[in-house]
């Protein structure tokens, strides 16, 4: 029975349901690398965990994540130690590297036993990878069409180390996105890749015009439990904790949190289980209401919560963030889903705009944007959620006129630290 795991990556039999991502993921795999997108907290690192812990065919999976890497000398030297750390991959570094002086020496008088930490301080003192990243990159291509055993190269947090180094040196962004770009198409390569991020790939190297570099990577975008998983998940939950379960508590869990983000969910039973422990009392719906107006909406999760507000104020820039607050702000304190013209005379007042093609198609890339950075989701005529088309960026043209927050519980936390900012400004004009 899975137990709660809040924060810390869910392994084994705690990370729940999501077949079918796992199935959608390994067969895309057969012919594509795949890019895994979803805001922090959405189950990216148990998905990637999932593919490391339970690897199928003859792949040999490794690790990375990424996120604090800001060189591209730094990726190489990560890379080279994972790969030399694992028996197989070491094996074949050593046939590759057999002639070289240098680092086929090393490899040779590499001590058996170092953890990935002890390898990476010995490349960076004893030899010139740092210097020549490129080449050594360009050696790596042709490990990765030897032996018998694929490498699945699973890489978390990739866009936060490819802005980290865009920000500080676009020439060697440059050079690393393409590298990267021939290493996974290489025609003879047998690697796969999974790369995964909490922030938006495509929009970042589209600013920077370098979005050709990933156009060969088919990108999954991490959904929410469907409803049956979450409740199958409420239930597994109070079972193991052995305590009941009514039909209304269930409900007053699924009605509040809105789309069922696991995370959330997690949280939102962590913390009514505690209650009822704590308290002493019996399980209700009103407990529900309580966890959900004070844990959920305050503690630890605020944090998260904190990123989609901190995500604009660095990936949305100039015009694009100043809007995306406003409309943002709007749509937080709506009671309903809000029309799309009301948003666009909002993106024209702010930026002193007025209607036109140009403005048009700039708001609808802002809303497309927003929409694929899981802020928002246009609203179907019927009140039910419109679901994104497997796979597929979010398509305005195809929906309904009307958008809501994506998340309900966003969506209270929006308006409880940023409505008001807004209501001020309104009221001023
Ligand atoms: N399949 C799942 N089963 C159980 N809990 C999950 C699952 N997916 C996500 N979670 C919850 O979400 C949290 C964040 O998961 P994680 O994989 O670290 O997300 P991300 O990498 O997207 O930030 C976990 O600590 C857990 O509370
Ligand atoms: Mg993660």
């Amino acid at each position: 029975m899975p137990e709660l795991v809040i924060g810390n990556v869910p392994r084994g039999e705690d990370y729940f349901g999501q077949e079918h991502l796992i199935e959608r993921i390994w067969s895309n795999l057969e012919k594509d690398n795949v890019l895994l997108v979803a805001p922090r907290r959405f189950g990216k690192t148990g998905a990637m965990y999932n593919l490391l812990d339970f690897p199928r065919g003859s792949y040999i999976p490794l690790y990375i994540d990424v996120a604090y890497i800001n060189s591209a000398a730094d990726f190489i030297v990560e890379l080279i130690a994972k790969l030399i750390k694992q028996r197989h991959f070491l094996r074949l570094a050593k046939e590759l590297w057999t002639g070289t002086k240098k680092f086929g020496k090393f490899l040779r008088d590499l001590p058996g036993g170092l953890d990935f930490g002890g390898i990476k301080v010995e490349i960076r003192e004893k030899t010139d990878v740092k210097d020549r990243w490129l080449d050594y990159g360009e050696q790596i291509k042709s490990l990765l069409t030897k032996g018998d055993k694929p490498l699945l190269l699973i890489i978390d947090e990739f866009p936060i180390m490819a802005n980290n180094i865009l920000n500080k040196n676009v020439e060697e962004a440059k050079q690393l996105l393409h590298w990267f770009r021939a290493l996974r198409t290489a025609r003879e390569t047998k690697a796969r890749f999974v790369i995964g991020g909490s922030i938006n790939l495509v929009s970042t190297l589209e600013y920077k015009g370098l979005v050709d570099t990933i156009n060969d990577i088919s990108i999954i975008r991490l959904k929410p439990f469907p409803a049956e998983t979450a409740q199958k998940y409420i239930e597994e939950i109070f079972l193991a904790q052995k305590i009941e379960l009514t039909g209304a508590v269930k409900e007053t869990i699924l009605e509040t949190l809105g789309e069922p983000i696991p995370y959330l969910l997690a949280v939102l039973l962590k913390a009514i289980l505690d209650r009822v422990k704590i308290l002493r009392c019996e399980m209700t719906p009103g407990i529900v209401l309580e966890a959900f107006d004070e844990d959920l909406l305050g503690g630890s999760t605020s944090a998260v919560f904190q990123h989609y507000r901190s995500r604009i104020d660095q990936y949305y820039f100039d015009l694009e963030g100043r809007a995306a607050k406003e409309i943002l702000g709007i749509m937080s304190r709506a009671d309903n889903p809000v029309k799309k013209d009301t948003l666009f005379q909002v993106y024209l007042k702010t930026g002193n705009l007025s209607p036109g093609v140009q403005s048009r198609e700039d708001f609808l890339r802002l809303m497309n944007k927003l929409g694929n950075d899981f802020y928002l989701k246009p609203h179907s005529r019927g009140g039910a959620i419109s679901r994104f088309a497997a796979g597929s960026a979010f398509d305005l043209k195809s929906q309904d006129n009307t958008y809501a927050f994506y998340s309900r519980v966003l969506k209270i936390w929006w308006k409880t630290h940023y409505g008001w900012d807004y209501k001020d400004d309104e009221k001023e004009r």
